[in-house]
């Protein structure tokens, strides 16, 4: 039996079968669905249907149950999500999960590039460039090549179990791939991040149930990924990335594109954006290409990491003060701007609820033209104290709609009145009441 290469849904009755055929047959079937699910949404390269897909996994379903003795943690029915925890465990990290240095200062990339230089007799220096993505950082630990847990940071070096959501998250192995046998113990670090299309539609969701939405999807992802319900989180459009190894039984190979290259292997997603630099001008090529690609790529990124290759040199560049001197965030531009309120309306929302937005001058934030922008509500601006006429903050958080932050006394401007909410609604003209903070 081998559903990685013949993946044939003509199954026998579960009745017919011995203990020893149904233990092969499930194992067989854990082994081919992982692979289909690694080709799926790993390499993005499928090979079978959805609906064949389907068969494999409700065969294995059936004979889960059928044969409970053959349960397993890491077995892929366990990507619909398993009984709610009553509390996520605290587990401690195989290495410190270490902070980055972060900076928006073209010069401090210059002199980090140099003073790297400078620490080795070493003619060129390789560097690696990296989206930075903005989502949660996680620990995977890996034995013998299956999935035996998953943890959030926490403080750097005690996190929370989070494995039963971590599962629902397709591109997370729950066995790695590869011939070569894996190690006995493999700790990676990585990143969960939530999709901005799933983003919006989340939010929608939760807007029309009455629960608050998700400011960005960084905190959407957060949100969901400590759940003690691993079900809220199944079905949700997240995904990871793979970056770096915390532990591992046997030895490293000397270079980080090495490494990198090595998770492919094991079905350890990577970022398609990752690149080898040697210049401070091919750095900067990467971070302006980044730049440009930001707004066309499905999920968030903040800046660029950029990271020593070789190994060995980071070991000699060291650590301070919990951030290693071989590695440095270049952090994109703040999605800011100050613009001037021409006008405030009130728009009506599916469910009926008012939103008062601000028109504004146009302004380009962080590479979008911006022409209107979220007030919340009527409280919100009262608390703002903005008006028309206001010189004004206006921000991006995630991608949701822009919002005006806080005003920018400016001696210039001529205010007008307070805002009001109508009494009547804008689009039936049917009369407005108030529920919490909202009309
Ligand atoms: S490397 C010691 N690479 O940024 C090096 N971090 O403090 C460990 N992050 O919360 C971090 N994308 O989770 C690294 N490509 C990337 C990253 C990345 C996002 C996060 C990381 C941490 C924060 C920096």
């Amino acid at each position: 039996m081998d559903f990685k290469h013949d993946p044939s849904t003509d199954f026998a009755s579960v009745r017919a079968l011995s203990k020893e055929d149904a233990k092969n047959e499930i194992e067989a079937l854990r082994e081919g669905i992982e692979y289909h699910n690694y080709l799926y949404y790993v390499k993005g390269e499928p090979r079978i249907s959805d609906a064949v897909y389907d068969q494999l996994l409700g065969r294995l379903q059936e004979l889960e149950t059928a044969f409970p003795e053959f349960d397993s943690a890491d077995s892929p029915t366990r990507r619909v999500g398993a009984e709610p925890s009553s509390k996520l465990e605290r587990v401690q990290h195989h290495g410190p999960m270490l902070s980055l240095t972060a900076t928006r200062d073209r010069e401090e990339i210059a002199d980090f590039v140099n003073r790297v230089g400078e620490s080795t007799s070493a003619e060129r220096v390789t560097f690696t460039t990296e989206p930075k993505f903005d989502g949660v950082s996680i620990e995977v630990v890996y034995e013998n090549g299956r999935f035996k847990y998953g943890a959030t940071r926490g403080d750097g070096m005690t996190g929370e179990d989070i494995s039963d959501t971590l599962k629902t998250v397709r591109s997370v192995p729950l066995r790695l791939q590869g011939g070569n046998r894996p190690p006995a113990l493999l700790a990676v670090r990585g990143e969960v991040f939530m999709l901005k299309q799933g983003f919006d539609e989340l939010n929608t969701e939760r807007m029309q149930k009455g629960q608050k939405p998700f400011a960005n999807p960084r905190n959407a992802t957060a949100g969901l990924i400590r759940q003690l319900d691993s079900k809220e989180a199944a079905g949700r459009p997240l995904d990871a990335r793979f970056y770096d190894v915390l532990h591992m039984e046997g030895s490293l190979p000397e270079c980080h594109v090495e490494v990198l290259e090595q998770f492919e292997r094991w079905g350890l997603k990577t970022d398609t954006f990752n690149a080898e630099c040697s210049s401070l001008q091919q750095i900067e090529e990467r971070y302006d290409a980044l730049v440009d690609q930001r707004e066309k790529l499905d999920y968030e990124v903040d800046g660029l990491v950029i990271k020593v290759a070789h190994l060995q040199l980071r070991e000699s560049l060291g650590v301070r003060q919990r951030s290693p001197r071989w590695a440095l965030a270049w952090k994109f531009p703040p999605r800011q701007e100050v613009s001037r309120i021409t006008d405030i309306v009130v728009q009506v929302g599916r469910t009926g609820k008012l939103t008062p937005v601000a028109l504004l001058e146009p302004v380009d934030v962080g590479g979008v033209t911006i022409s209107r922008a979220s007030l919340h509500n009527e409280d919100e601006i009262h608390r703002k104290d903005v008006r028309v006429g206001d010189t004004v903050k206006v921000a991006r958080a995630g991608d949701v709609i822009p919002e005006v932050q806080s005003r920018v006394a400016a001696p210039e401007d001529h205010r007008e009145g307070a805002f009001k909410m109508p009494s009547t609604c804008p689009a039936c003209g049917g009369e407005v009441s108030r529920e919490g903070a909202y009309h």
